[in-house]
């Protein structure tokens, strides 16, 4: 029953999303690519103010920190070094009997169990079927290479193959020396980076949560050796206030710390920021002490210093990092699959309930779908109507009025149909405030200021309009 509803709701996000143009398959004309998605007009600016975000608060709010943006495809020997040649691959099960492919943990962990690990193999435990056919007939475990290979130059001859990057971090590691010797920083001091990156996925699901293309917002904060533990905790702590900063609540937030036979063998640490998705509590963020792993590898690899000289203490050593690594497009879902309700609103007057998503609004009431998105990352933030389209005094004072507001925020425009149909036009798509200019305006030059989460509604002046405004939506 529970498993019903969260499906409902991720079935009537995905519906939204595509009505009114937030996310669209890839390719769809041609019958979609698995694990490929495109962002709408709406989706677009929810992404992009979500990247700005992070850069605003991890970047631009840290004199420690300095932004890169690095080629997607680097020398392969990057990759080499990284351990991602020959070791970044998943374990995947293939059933016999309906051909169907799975990842073999998510294949155990459906059926409530684990895969067995020892010594580098993997085992299935007893008793797991195929979910498609129902078939035990399945294939061992077998290593499946997630990087997307191409070929660099017109030869397609072997050295000349190169890789779609399968993360940000290691174009970082990779400039660590012209950084530091540009930026002129001295530890603690980070390098981010937003960009995409490219996993071969054996069984991309679950929305666009698990993409064979997908965007990262890196950081690799360099640290004295000794001093992982403290920095682990520390951005631990802001990672999680930042979710809350672009409207994630608290409770919905987790963190799952990785036991220590799970950690990588470089890692001292990793703790996952996980958010409560209708399909179950999936991560957001990894964020990994992970020594001087990276940066020893590229020295060893390239035969290049990896040095950081301390003029203080008078010693050279390879810093340590670490590493909050953040999915873009698994946090544009998680603000989305938070935004979504479905309200049911009493038809004469009275208190709203929670609708329970997906069906009717009992007799009496009418339904409103709305995207409770934080103004941070509402893709528009003001939306402004001439109370009727066929007057032209109020059409042109309208218009007056958007070209000053649009100025300053992303703004909509809308003069269609009855004014209540605009709000709920507005209220699904998450606009915080709406603006009417009716006949009063233009006597008065006020106009009504309507909050999008509260449906109350106040006089105000025009020309008060935009420092209101910008108290409320800061
Ligand atoms: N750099 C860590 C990751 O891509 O997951």
């Amino acid at each position: 029953m529970a498993k019903q509803k969260k499906n409902r709701t991720l079935d009537a996000l995905a519906s939204l999303c595509k009505r009114r143009g937030f996310i669209f398959q890839s390719s769809e004309i041609y019958g979609g690519i698995n694990g490929f998605w495109d962002y709408g007009p709406l989706g677009v600016e929810l992404k992009r103010n979500i990247k700005e975000a992070w850069w605003k608060d991890v970047v631009q709010a840290n004199e420690n920190i300095v932004g890169l943006d690095c080629s997607i495809i680097m020398h392969p020997r990057v990759w080499e070094a990284s351990g991602h040649v020959g070791g970044f691959s998943d374990p995947m099960v293939d059933c016999r009997a309906c051909k169907k492919r799975y990842k073999a943990d998510n294949l155990c962990e459906d059926q409530g169990t684990e895969l067995i690990e020892a010594d580098g193999t993997f085992e299935l435990p007893e008793g797991i079927k195929c979910t498609a056919c129902g078939s035990n007939d399945l294939t061992e475990p077998r290593s499946f290479d997630l990087m997307f290979k191409t070929f660099v130059g017109p030869v397609e001859e072997d050295s000349a193959t190169a890789y779609l990057r399968p993360e940000t971090a290691q174009g970082i590691f990779a400039q660590f020396s012209n950084v530091l010797s540009t930026a002129r920083q001295k530890l603690p001091f980070g390098i981010a980076q937003i960009g995409k990156a490219f996993r071969n996925e054996i069984n991309p699901r679950n929305y666009t949560f698990r993409s064979r293309e997908f965007e990262q917002m890196e950081l690799e904060f360099f640290i004295e050796p000794g001093t992982d533990a403290e920095w682990h905790a520390h951005w631990i702590t802001e990672r999680l206030k930042w979710y809350e900063s672009i409207g994630l609540p608290a409770e919905s937030l987790h963190q799952d710390i990785h036991p220590e036979h799970k950690l990588a063998h470089y890692a001292s640490a990793c703790t996952d920021i996980a958010y409560d998705f209708p399909f179950g509590v999936q991560e957001l963020e990894g964020i990994a002490a992970r020594g001087n792993f990276d940066l020893s590898r590229h020295a060893e690899f390239s035969g290049k210093s990896m040095d950081y000289f301390d003029q203080e203490a008078n010693k050279r050593f390879i810093p340590h990092v670490v590493e909050p690594s953040a999915g873009v497009d698994r946090i544009a879902l998680a603000v989305l699959c938070n935004a979504y309700r479905e309200e049911w609103i009493p038809k004469g007057g009275g208190e709203v309930i929670q609708g329970e998503i997906g069906k009717r609004a009992p007799e009496g009431y009418e339904m409103r779908t709305v995207m409770r998105f934080a103004p941070r990352v509402a893709p528009i933030k003001v939306a402004v109507f001439p109370l009727l389209k066929n007057k032209p005094e109020l059409v042109n004072k309208a218009r007056e009025v958007f070209d000053s507001l649009q100025r300053c925020w992303p703004c909509a425009y809308d003069q269609v149909g009855a004014i209540g149909r605009r709000y709920r036009r507005q209220d699904e798509v998450g606009t915080p405030f709406c603006v009417t200019i009716d006949f009063d305006s233009l006597e008065d030059e006020c106009v009504t200021l309507r909050h999008r989460d509260s449906m109350t509604q106040e006089r105000i002046a025009i020309s008060d309009l935009i420092a209101t405004l910008h108290g409320q939506l800061a």
